[in-house]
């Protein structure tokens, strides 16, 4: 398989390229670093090859073109950040816009310049995150974000069914990865980067819409959602 994999120089996207080489498909590995991207090509068993692109997925018209090659048959768009709202009633409306501009309208950019050149049949995957479920302390901004993107993936999973291509929304837990490493708080069933990978590939292999793990945890959040509204308050001020 063809597959393209943006943020593939840390964390999940970077696990998810190495697994995906490993398995013998050609990778196209998108990261805004040349010494990660570089990094990551030293990783690789001698055999293999990544096709490395350099871009800043906020600098939207200077996305690379895959115009006049072959089409891709995987585009996972896993790029994202996540930065936290400390004081709302001073609400930092410059953070707010970076987050929502990285994990939402990067997205749509990306859909611009790539959809059409992924293959008839072909799958494309949007991670997402478990905190689009349920209101969290400090998450205004990737929260909002990831429920952004959880929304635009579940209208594109009907829409694109008519183009013969399918659609994957993932929502991680914590998985340990530099962008959880900076949380200073408990981190519930935190889990591998690698065993968050297992869990991906395998649910795009069996050709699944919604790939949420771990299921423990995804299964208390849903519970959560149906609590009234004054009690989720009290429980998460208690968390933020
Ligand atoms: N880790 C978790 O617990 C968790 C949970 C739920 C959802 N997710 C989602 O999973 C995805 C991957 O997260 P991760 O934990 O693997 O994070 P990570 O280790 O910080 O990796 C994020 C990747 O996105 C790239 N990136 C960020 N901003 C970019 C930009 N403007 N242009 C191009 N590339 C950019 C990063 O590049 P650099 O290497 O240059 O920084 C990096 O390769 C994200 O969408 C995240 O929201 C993660």
């Amino acid at each position: 398989m063809r597959i393209m994999i943006t943020g593939a120089t840390s964390g999940i996207g970077h696990s998810l390229a190495l697994s995906y080489v490993n398995q013998g498909h050609d990778v196209i590995a998108c990261g805004r670093s040349q010494p990660k991207l570089d990094a990551l090509m030293e990783q690789l068993p001698s055999h293999a090859t990544i096709t490395p692109l350099c871009f800043d997925l906020t600098d939207y018209h200077n996305y690379p073109s895959l115009e006049n090659q072959e089409p891709i048959d995987l585009l996972i768009l896993n790029a994202g950040d996540c930065e936290y709202i400390d004081d709302p009633l001073n609400f930092d409306a410059q953070m707010f816009e970076r987050i929502i501009n990285v994990n939402l309208i990067s997205i749509g950019y990306a859909l611009q310049a790539w959809l059409k050149h992924l293959k008839p049949g072909g799958r494309l995957v949007l991670v997402s995150s478990s905190a689009s479920l349920l209101p969290l302390p400090r998450a205004e901004a990737y929260g909002a974000s990831k429920a952004g993107l959880s929304y635009l993936g579940k209208t594109l999973s009907v829409t694109l069914t008519q183009h013969n291509i399918n659609v994957t929304l993932v929502h991680p837990g914590f998985v340990e990865t530099p962008l959880t490493d900076r949380n200073t708080f408990t981190m519930p069933m935190l889990i591998s980067s690698e065993q968050a990978t297992h869990r991906i590939i395998k649910g795009i292999e069996q050709g699944k819409a919604d790939i949420s793990f771990p299921r423990k945890f995804i299964f208390i959040m849903k519970c959560l959602r149906f609590i009234p509204t004054s009690l989720w308050q009290k429980l998460a001020t208690r968390m933020g």
